[in-house]
């Protein structure tokens, strides 16, 4: 039996406007439900006053995108570029909302110079970076996404772990060492392990949900600390999908005393149909299918969109994919080009409306 206070424990600060107004918004409607609800956000949008007006209305909580990845943080060496994500963070701290720092490590995306160095020095760079980065961060992060898809099984390595520097350097060990780094220079951020795919009843999602499920039990055998498991979510409809049990394997995280974050929400397109009313309509109903079920796990306390808008998806730039041609751009996401409501932000509402009244239900 699930009791209000574990249903509510840890979830989301109070938003500023009131409760019950008649046009809710996102943020408020994941308050009511116990839960954050936030976006993540690239410093240009702070030069983009319609955007950032949506994300200081809709949102409590800013995920950093890009800005403290270590390609962008360190375009080479001795060069460090903390001024996007200082922005972020001096914003959301002037404003009001919650930041998560997306992502300490990650095997994809490294920056050649990193690649040419030994392994000893991958090593030293590893934990000078950590240090660096979240010492600089320290007490203004409600969360770290410390270590970011350490599966990828078409890697071919042993394990299903995904390939590149810190893995080819120090094997599975810089899981368990980043954490225990973080930990050290910043005790109350919550630490998280964020994982694509798990979302899909697909070859992929099939294979990583045991690799990662297996990885955290052995962290917390190892006294690691981690603190919550990052789902990423990016919803692929050309795989099959069965939303109830992602829902029971989540709750397994939930069982194990870890908190549960959706953490890079949106729908992939592009093999839906070419009507933007048609489209539009499916990518809601998929949203509102995922989301009933895994809002209705206790443990899940925040969900986060991948930008907010459709015009500054990352599907929009990425190669091959049919929704980037310039008669099928993407719409992947709860706002359209011009910043207004598209279906999709009421399938999240509703979910989120049917989180609080199943709250509501337990009160005592
Ligand atoms: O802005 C530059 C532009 O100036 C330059 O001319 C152009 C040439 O390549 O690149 C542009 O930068 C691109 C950037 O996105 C724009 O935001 C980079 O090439 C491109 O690699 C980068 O992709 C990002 C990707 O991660 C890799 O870091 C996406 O924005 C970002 O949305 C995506 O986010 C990932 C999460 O971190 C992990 N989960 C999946 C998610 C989506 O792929």
């Amino acid at each position: 039996m699930i009791s209000r206070r574990a249903f509510l424990a840890g979830a989301a600060v109070g938003v500023a406007q009131p409760l019950g107004a008649a046009e809710d918004t996102l943020a408020i409607g994941a308050a009511r439900a116990g839960l954050i609800f936030g976006a993540s956000i690239d410093a240009s949008a702070f030069d983009n006053p319609a955007y950032l007006d949506l994300y200081r209305r809709e949102t409590q909580m800013y995920v950093t995108d890009v800005a403290l990845k270590f390609d962008w943080l360190r375009p080479a060496e001795d060069v460090w570029n903390f001024d996007p994500a200082d922005r972020i963070v001096a914003a959301a701290r002037a404003e009001g909302k919650l930041v998560r720092g997306h992502t300490l490590v990650w095997n994809d995306n490294a920056p050649a110079w990193l690649k040419k160095l030994s392994n000893r020095e991958i090593e030293r760079v590893f934990d000078e970076h950590i240090d660096r980065v979240a010492s600089r961060y320290a007490g203004a992060l409600h969360s770290w996404d410390v270590v970011n898809e350490p599966f990828w099984p078409m890697d071919r390595r042993i394990g299903g772990w995904r390939d590149g520097p810190w893995f080819s350097a120090m094997g599975p060990a810089y899981v368990e060492r980043a954490f225990r780094r973080v930990a050290a220079v910043d005790p109350k951020v919550k630490l998280t392990l964020n994982e694509a795919q798990c979302d899909n009843d697909g070859d992929w999602g099939r294979s990583i949900r045991p690799l990662l499920a297996g990885l955290v039990d052995r962290l917390q055998h190892a006294g690691a600390p981690v603190h919550a498991i990052g789902l990423q979510s990016h919803l692929q409809p050309k795989f099959p999908r069965d939303y109830a049990d992602f829902a029971r394997y989540i709750a397994g995280f939930g069982a194990k005393g870890l908190e549960i974050y959706i953490s890079e929400f949106d729908v992939d397109d592009s093999v839906l149909p070419d009507a933007p009313e048609e489209r539009d309509a499916a990518v809601a109903s998929l949203a509102g299918e995922f989301l009933l079920q895994a809002l209705a796990v206790p443990a899940v306390r925040l969900v986060t969109t991948w930008q907010l808008s459709d015009r500054y998806s990352w599907y929009r730039g990425l190669p091959g994919n049919r929704a980037n041609g310039a008669r099928f751009p993407a719409r992947p996401l709860p706002f359209d080009d011009r910043f207004r409501s598209k279906p999709m932000r009421a399938a999240v509402l509703n979910a989120l409306e049917k989180r609080a009244a199943d709250l509501r239900r337990l009160k005592p």
